[in-house]
Parts: structure tokens; C-alpha cells; sequence
């Protein structure tokens, strides 16, 4: 490695800091009687997200979260799925649910998002999550990780009195958060800071831009029709991009010492996975840099874990509290 390196952003370092907590927080919550519930819902076979199910399947058992397996065909129904979400809702034994998308093209998604309780919402994609995301009134917001102590050790609290969280829970979206823990996980602040997000989808740029304004960054959100996307690199001090196309980050575009993170999965003719940057040129210039495998697609399933064994402790405070000895 030469000097002019750029700090290789390890997600699956992260990630599997994160899922021993959650083992660990599991652990305590069957102590007191509690399982631990995920519910994971696929209607139709695309693959992509029969590997998400799948990976997130073996994440969950190594952690002691039950999954709770809704597989549907492709001619699945609008009602049969809501059905679905009925049954889940009312479930002790589940505690959160993720929908795998893209859902067959005659169901509507936005209607099926949004009719998981928001307490159970642990991909924070229905409209209670966005909102309270947007209005900075979300569990991100009002309780934060402390920074300055070790990951292992950080109390869950209240960022002014100390309280731990006791109040109806809604949950941030997986991946956007994993980036933000990935960054502060490596010092990286973000008053200030020009940051620029690139894609605007509901699951990934849109609420990951949000996140960074909370955090009071400066932020630009670019999109196809963006016109000069490099006239917002130029000057971007964190460049995230969540396209879906690959190579369209080069060196020449971002500034010298950038940190840049790579959200984007493409899967190439061999089978290999790259990301929306051309990690070789951009690592010339970056300071920080996320890998594609190995970078934010870790995080991401670690964090939907931490959402839902979070949905569990939330309930038990909130809906049981006899149950802690
Ligand atoms: N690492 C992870 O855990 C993880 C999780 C989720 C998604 N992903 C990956 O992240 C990528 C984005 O996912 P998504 O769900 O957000 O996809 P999406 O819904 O298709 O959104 C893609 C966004 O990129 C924008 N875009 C497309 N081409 C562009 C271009 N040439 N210049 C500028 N903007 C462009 C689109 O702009 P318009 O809105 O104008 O069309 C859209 O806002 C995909 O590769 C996906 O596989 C990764």
C-alpha cells in the first residue's frame, strides 16, 4: 500500500461487530422468555432477491432470530399478500418483517409497505418511518450511539437525558443507515460537509440524504436528469452513489481526498458483483473508499437484525413490561 492509499471502508468488519451485539441482545431477551421473530416475505422468483432471502435467512439463524418464511407465487394477489401482512401483524412471535421487492408488477408496493405496522416496519420504507425520518422525530434522531465509546460498549440512550428508548419505535431504512455507521464508525463527521448523494429512491438516496441533513452536511441529491453531475463532484467532500450503474464514478470526476461509497450492485455477464465506481481511478484519489463486494452490502442485513431485535426490546418495554425480572 502506498502513502496516497485511501482507508479501505470495511463493512464486514462492521457488520459482524453489529451482529454479535444483536446475538448478545437475543441472548438476553430469550433469558426473560422472549424469542426474537423476523418475518420475510417473497412473492414471485427473482433472484436477486431470492439471494437476499437467503442471506438473510443464515444471517438471522447465526444471531438466534427465527425466520418466519411467507413464500408466494409470482400470481400472488394484492389481498393474498395483505393477508399476509394481517397474519405478521398480529404475531407475538414476530417482531419485524421485510418485503422482498421488487413485488410482481399488478401488486402495488407502496400499499403493501404500508400496511406493516410501523413497529414491525424494520426496513423503514412505509410511510410512519419516511415521515418521522423527515421530521427527525425517529429513533435515529432522538437516540443516538455515543461515538466516543468503544462499539462493543455504547449504551443505546436518549442523546440529552440518558433514557432509553421507550417510545412506539419506527425504523430507519437498512442500507442508508449503514452507511452512516460505517462513516462514523471511522471518525468521519459530517457538519459542513458538501455531500453529495447520487440516485433519489425511497429505499436508498432519498432517506440517506435526509439522514446527512440531519446530521447538518450540506447535501446536493443528483438523478438522471441532473444535468453536469461532475459540477456537484467536484466539489463534494462525500460522494455516495446508489444508481445501479456501473462505472459512473471515475477518478477525474471527484475532488482530491474525497470519501467516497459505493451502494450500487451490478452483477456482470461472469457472475461478478461491482459497484457504481471505478474503484481503480477513484482510489487514486479518495482518501476513504467503500469495497464492492465487502463494503455498505454487509451492513445492510446487520442493520435490518439490530432493527428487529431493537422492534423486540421496544415491545417487551413498552407492551410487557412485567416480563423483565
Ligand atoms: N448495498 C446494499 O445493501 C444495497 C441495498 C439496496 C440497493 N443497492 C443497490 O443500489 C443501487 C440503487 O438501488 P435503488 O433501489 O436505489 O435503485 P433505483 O430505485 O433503481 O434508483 C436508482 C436511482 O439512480 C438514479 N440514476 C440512474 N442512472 C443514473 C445516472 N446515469 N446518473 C445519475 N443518476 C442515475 C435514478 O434516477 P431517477 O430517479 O431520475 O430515475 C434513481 O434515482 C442498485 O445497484 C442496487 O442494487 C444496494
Amino acid at each position: 500500500m502506498n502513502e496516497n492509499s485511501p482507508i479501505i471502508l470495511d463493512g464486514k468488519k462492521l457488520a459482524g461487530e453489529i451482529r454479535e451485539r444483536v446475538k448478545q441482545d437475543v441472548t438476553n431477551l430469550n433469558k426473560i422468555g422472549i424469542d426474537v421473530g423476523l418475518a420475510l416475505l417473497l412473492a414471485g422468483d427473482n433472484q436477486s432477491s431470492v439471494k437476499y432471502f437467503m442471506a438473510t435467512l443464515k444471517a438471522s439463524e447465526h444471531v438466534g432470530i427465527n425466520v418466519f418464511e411467507y413464500k408466494l407465487p409470482s400470481s400472488a394477489s394484492q389481498n393474498e399478500i395483505l393477508n399476509v401482512i394481517r397474519d405478521v401483524n398480529a404475531d407475538e412471535r414476530i417482531s419485524g418483517l421485510l418485503v422482498l421487492f421488487p413485488l410482481p408488477g399488478r401488486i402495488n408496493a407502496r400499499g403493501v409497505v404500508n400496511s406493516i405496522l410501523p413497529e414491525k416496519d424494520v426496513d423503514g420504507l412505509g410511510s410512519v418511518s419516511v415521515g418521522r425520518l423527515a421530521a427527525e422525530e425517529s429513533m435515529f434522531q432522538i437516540f443516538s450511539m455515543d461515538a466516543s465509546v468503544p462499539l462493543e460498549g455504547r449504551p443505546y440512550v436518549h442523546h440529552r437525558s440518558g433514557f432509553i428508548p421507550c417510545m412506539p419505535s419506527s425504523f430507519l431504512p437498512c442500507t442508508p443507515y449503514g452507511v452512516i455507521m460505517l462513516l462514523e464508525n471511522y471518525g468521519v463527521e459530517f457538519g459542513g460537509k458538501n455531500v453529495v448523494v447520487i440516485g433519489k429512491s425511497l429505499a436508498v438516496g432519498k432517506p440517506l440524504a435526509m439522514m446527512f441533513l440531519a446530521k447538518e452536511a450540506t447535501v446536493s441529491i443528483c438523478h438522471k436528469s441532473t444535468q453536469n453531475l461532475e459540477a456537484y463532484l467536484r466539489n463534494a467532500d462525500i460522494v455516495c452513489s446508489a444508481t445501479g450503474v456501473p462505472g459512473l464514478i471515475k477518478g477525474n470526476m471527484i475532488k482530491e481526498g474525497a470519501i467516497v461509497v459505493d451502494i450500487g450492485i451490478n452483477v456482470r455477464a461472469d457472475g461478478s458483483i461491482v459497484g457504481d465506481v471505478d474503484f481503480a481511478t477513484v482510489s487514486e484519489k479518495a482518501s476513504m473508499i467503500t469495497p464492492v463486494p465487502g463494503g455498505v452490502g454487509p451492513v445492510t442485513i446487520a442493520i435490518l437484525l439490530q432493527n428487529t431485535v431493537r422492534s423486540a426490546q421496544s415491545n417487551v418495554i413498552l407492551n410487557h413490561p412485567l416480563t423483565i425480572p
